[in-house]
């Protein structure tokens, strides 16, 4: 018979049931690097994407690429790696001679074990964060520590370092949010129980994690050079969703006839600015709420179900606001100003990474400049405005950025 004491236990919020692990939080735990020996003509090509597009060789590799059943994949792990690997060759197939020349069909020995892949891990069938970086790394000392100098992609796109830099950066940025992950429970369980010390202690860790955050967003100006993301890697990460340079979509040969459309990968697909979204109760204007809210559908469908599950939990606003204690609205504020800081910095980052150098791009194209030489002339003018998620880039940070500020206490407001 269950005691009152076991049902309790039952009835609080866990991480257990949502594939986020106690050390690495979204993080996936060391990922497989290899798969069977079947799949071994994936992997040849997956392992060459980079130097396969440089020598336009990566579009008539993969066209005469066996079709392979991917009924021998079992294990969630194995998905993974084929979904990484299958979703790399499908952005260099897409995007190898640029906007000017993409293509319409995905070659069915690509696109129908791809298909079945995403269908089977709910993910769809596009890079996503959740394999660019959550599955995406190993440590080449196995019993070294987890940082920059020890951490290697497993599969990589054009664009040298700065890509190596640019997944292991935001996999570093994940790896700080973990004592956040980790602790949302703890406040979640304390609002629940009107335990406040343990709400003010989960707060406290939640807030120190985020600020972890925008120290390791800041070891992107120093592991990626802007020209090379701008203008070389950006476009192997954008989507065929909105996009005026695909404006159809993509047909997925021996999937379906028509074309489909998806959204490239972005950090938007991280769960961890949800899940703080939703535990803080950030209010997003509903343009921005639909962007964000759509980006889940392309996250592990158990990491899209604990965001909403915090969703669902009593509000942890009002239960500070209820309490009146100042140490109490305090930490809760603090927690709100490091997140406002961390898309403040984000910011920043978008604009060194992505308006400054367009508008180089653009002012080189004005003066008609010959610009062979210039890597960041040769960047899809279609991506100038837009985030490879598809959204109109500053106008929408900017909006989320002040809708997070929108959440602080009424007093704290006033003192910005
Ligand atoms: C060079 C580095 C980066 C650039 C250029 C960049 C660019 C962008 C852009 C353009 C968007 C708009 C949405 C879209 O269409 O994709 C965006 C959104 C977002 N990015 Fe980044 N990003 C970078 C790194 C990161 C990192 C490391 C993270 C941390 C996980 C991150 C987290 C987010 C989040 C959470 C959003 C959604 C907006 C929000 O919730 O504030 N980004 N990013």
């Amino acid at each position: 018979m269950a005691s009152a004491e076991t049902d309790q236990t039952e009835a609080l919020f866990s991480l257990k049931s949502y594939h986020v692990s106690e050390e690495l939080g979204f993080i996936l735990p060391d990922p497989l690097v290899q798969l069977p020996p079947y799949y071994q003509p994936w992997m040849d090509i997956a392992l060459r994407i980079p130097e396969l597009a440089q020598s336009h060789e990566l579009r008539s590799r993969i066209n005469k690429m066996p079709l392979l059943s991917s009924n021998f994949l079992q294990k969630h792990k194995e998905l993974r790696l084929a979904h990484l690997a299958l979703s790399m060759m499908t952005m260099g197939y897409v995007w190898e001679e640029g906007e000017k020349d993409t293509v319409e069909i995905l070659p069915r020995s690509l696109a129908v074990p791809y298909w079945e892949v995403s269908q089977r891990l709910g993910l769809p069938p596009i890079i996503t964060h959740a394999d660019a970086v959550l599955a995406n790394w190993k440590r080449k000392d196995p019993d070294g520590p987890f940082n920059m100098e020890n951490l290697e992609l497993l599969v990589s796109l054009p664009g040298g370092e700065s890509a190596r830099g640019f997944f292991l950066v935001t996999l570093l940025v994940e790896l700080a949010g973990v004592p956040a992950v980790k602790n949302i429970p703890t406040v979640i369980n304390g609002v629940r129980c009107g335990d406040t010390e343990a709400v003010a202690r989960g707060l406290e860790i939640i807030s120190r994690s985020i600020e972890d955050m925008t120290d390791a967003l800041k070891l992107m100006q120093v592991h990626v050079d802007p020209s090379v993301f701008y203008g070389i890697m950006r476009i192997y990460l954008s989507g065929w969703k909105d996009n005026p340079c695909m404006p159809k979509g993509l047909v997925y040969e021996g999937v379906q006839t028509a074309p489909m459309r998806y959204s490239g990968g972005s950090a938007a697909q991280s769960s961890l600015l949800h899940c703080f979204d939703e535990l803080l109760g950030v209010k997003h204007e509903p343009k921005s709420a639909s962007f964000l809210i759509y980006m889940r559908d392309y996250m592990p469908p158990l990491h899209k179900k604990l965001i909403n599950d915090i969703s669902l939990q009593p509000s942890l606003r009002s239960f500070v606001q209820q309490q009146d204690r100042k140490d109490l609205n305090n930490v809760f504020d603090l927690c709100v100003k490091k997140l406002l800081a961390l898309r403040s910095y984000h910011i920043n980052v978008v604009s060194r990474f992505i308006t400054v150098p367009a508008a180089r791009a653009r002012q080189l194209r004005d003066q008609n400049h010959n610009s062979d030489g210039e890597m960041i002339s040769r960047a899809p003018t279609a991506l100038e405005e837009r985030g490879t998620g598809g959204s109109s880039i500053m106008s929408f940070l900017k909006t989320v950025r002040d809708q997070t500020k929108d959440t602080l206490l009424p007093e704290a407001m006033g003192s910005l």
